[in-house]
């Protein structure tokens, strides 16, 4: 079987398949998706699964939390053994896998899968071990093998490129809530640090006792993160700030409005949560970066309930011919992301 199956945060699968559809035909590559509503994955066939793979590098899908390259698609497994049919098609395949997850999708109708999925990997992973087709120890050379029960009788096998695959299971990525952090909307810019830069770029982009604003910053989560990465902060908001914060003397709190204030010497860094219409806030941030007010930011797009797909791509089109200058952008909808997704963009040419 050639295709991809994608994880992606339940009920977003009607945009998920919408950006896999306009991603592929832009490519040139026939072909279609299938899903379910609620089901949070989404499955894009086409003939040529390969060249499929190479057009949508996992960084660029921006509905997608994991990309997988589909081996084969098992339906009737025996629940009495499901391991021999799977070893039967690996064998075929002939790949030698440097490590083994066994996943299903994050959904009300997958999360009991989340038993079968832990012992059936340490049932699995001896079996393939024994057949040659998994080493003794992980190997990140290697490709990955994926097991993706959809049900209990159901099953994808998949391959994925440990350098062009999310790192984390199921392609969510798990923080913990800090007990000091203001809001749980922290753990949300921790995320898009995360996933939206390298370990290297975040160490080379957010350096100690550079300027940031915070726009839409109140209680302070964001706000608090920065201050975390060692950055001062501007936090730009009506609402009040979590006091503590602003006793550390790192932030200095504005009450004005975000769409209107601007800072009056150039920033390193904007960040922005502030809940407006996606459309209004993409052309704000366009203009501070065509005014050179910041050379990095982060911040989401609160997303419509309908059209989200097209909705996305019309505010990153507007801030991109907006901008006014070449930019490194890129979009995620992030684990803590809810009806909403976060973008980075940067004046700095990174690898894309
Ligand atoms: C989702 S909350 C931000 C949470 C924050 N990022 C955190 O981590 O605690 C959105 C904030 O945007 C603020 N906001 C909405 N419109 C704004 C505007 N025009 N100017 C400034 N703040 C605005 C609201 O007051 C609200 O505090």
């Amino acid at each position: 079987m050639d295709g991809l199956l994608c994880w992606c945060r339940s009920g977003f699968e009607p945009d998920l398949a919408a950006e896999l559809t306009a991603r592929a035909a832009e490519a040139g590559i026939p072909g279609y998706a299938q899903t379910e509503r609620n089901s949070g994955y989404v499955v894009f066939h086409a003939e040529d699964g390969v060249t499929l793979n190479a057009a949508l590098p996992w960084e660029s899908l921006i509905f997608a939390r994991q990309k997988l390259p589909v081996i084969a698609e098992l339906r009737d497994l025996p629940p009495s053994d499901r391991i021999t049919p799977m070893i039967e098609v690996l064998k075929t395949h002939g790949t030698r896998f440097g490590d083994l997850w066994v996943e299903h999708p994050d959904s009300e109708a997958g999360k009991p899968l989340a038993g079968l999925a832990r012992s059936f990997g340490n049932a699995l992973r001896p079996a393939l071990r024994k057949a040659g087709l998994l080493t003794q120890r992980e190997d990140m050379d290697l490709p990955r093998l994926h097991v993706a029960f959809v049900d209990g009788d159901h099953a994808f096998l998949a391959q994925t490129d440990p350098a062009d695959s999310a790192p984390w299971p199921l392609g969510i990525p798990r923080l913990k809530m800090h007990a000091d952090a203001p809001s749980r909307s922290a753990l949300k810019l921790e995320e898009a640090l995360l996933v939206l830069l390298s370990a290297h770029e975040c160490a080379s982009l957010m350096k100690e006792d550079m300027r940031a604003a915070d726009l839409g910053a109140a209680p302070g989560g964001w706000s608090w993160v920065l201050v975390r990465q060692g950055l001062r902060v501007i936090a730009i908001d009506n609402g009040p700030m979590r006091p503590e914060l602003l006793d550390g003397g790192r932030v200095e709190h504005l009450r004005e409005d975000g769409f209107r204030w601007h800072p009056t010497t150039p920033l390193d860094w904007m960040v922005c949560d502030m809940v407006e219409q996606p459309i209004r806030v993409a052309d704000r941030m366009a203009e501070w970066f065509a005014q050179g007010w910041c050379r990095h930011a982060i911040f989401n797009l609160k997303l419509p309930m309908k059209k989200r797909w097209q909705e996305t791509e019309r505010c990153l089109s507007l801030f991109a011919a907006e901008a006014g200058r070449p930019l490194t952008f890129r979009a995620k909808q992030l684990y803590h992301d809810r009806e909403e997704i976060t973008v980075f963009a940067s004046v700095r040419r990174l690898h894309e």
